[in-house]
């Protein structure tokens, strides 16, 4: 069987990333959250003071970007997010970016039965050749209130509407730029989970997934 590879792709917050996490365990795929990339980038601009919209700074950041700088902490917090989804409409970026993100897709470590990428234009730019591409979406409502949960758990006290407000914004700039904007694969299985639990999401995945890697090992 050849390597899988599965490109996973929807906005912020309709569950991609933690099916992402479900199928590179159960598939036993190395997987890349691509959106810590444009993440690890804002981070280092908002470190350095520089300024967003500064394309020549962003691409010097990009250029300089280490895989440990994938791994701090603060990359999930929201202004950070903010940050990222500027800098992400910067064509340059997005092309040193790219680069990364092939070799990882290409470079498959032993242990592993293929790769899982998740991100806006992975099944459209990074991988369109991946055999299995997933897009995954729900209301800005159902994700704005997923977000509040999310944060209610860590003790962060935060109000719907702003929440929601920051969804459309951040949709609205993911979905309009130039530069690879936010939109589904001609060829995309759409999963709106909206009215799902992950485990229904998961199975329905899996359906689609066994269909085109009937062979593959699976952990039960
Ligand atoms: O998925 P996320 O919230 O971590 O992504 C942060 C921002 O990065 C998002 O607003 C858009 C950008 N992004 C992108 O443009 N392309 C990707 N493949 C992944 C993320």
């Amino acid at each position: 069987m050849s390597p899988m590879m599965i490109a996973i792709d929807g906005p912020a917050g309709a569950g991609k990333g933690t099916l992402a996490r479900r199928l590179a365990r159960l598939y036993h795929l190395a997987h890349l959250d691509t959106g810590l990339l444009y993440r690890a980038v804002g981070l280092k601009m908002l470190e350095k003071d520089d300024d967003l919209a500064d394309k020549e700074a962003a691409v010097r950041v990009a250029l300089s970007l280490k895989a440990n700088d994938l791994k701090n902490s603060a990359l999930r917090d929201e202004a950070v997010g903010n940050a990222a989804s500027h800098i992400a409409s910067v064509k340059e970026v997005r092309e040193i970016l790219l680069t990364f993100q092939r070799h990882f897709a290409h470079t498959l470590p032993t242990d592993k039965q293929g790769v899982v990428l998740d991100g806006r234009d992975i099944g459209r730019v990074v991988l369109p050749e991946a055999p299995c591409k997933i897009y995954v979406t729900a209301s800005p409502e159902v994700r704005a209130e997923r977000r509040l949960k999310e944060l209610h758990e860590k003790g962060i006290d935060s109000i719907y509407e702003a929440i929601l407000e920051d969804i459309k914004v951040r949709d609205a700039r993911d979905q309009t730029r130039k530069a690879s904007p936010l939109c589904p694969a001609p060829d995309a299985y759409i999963i709106d989970t909206s009215e799902m639990g992950i485990s229904e999401v998961v199975n329905k995945a899996c359906v689609y997934i066994d269909a085109t890697y009937p062979k593959a090992y699976k952990h039960s």
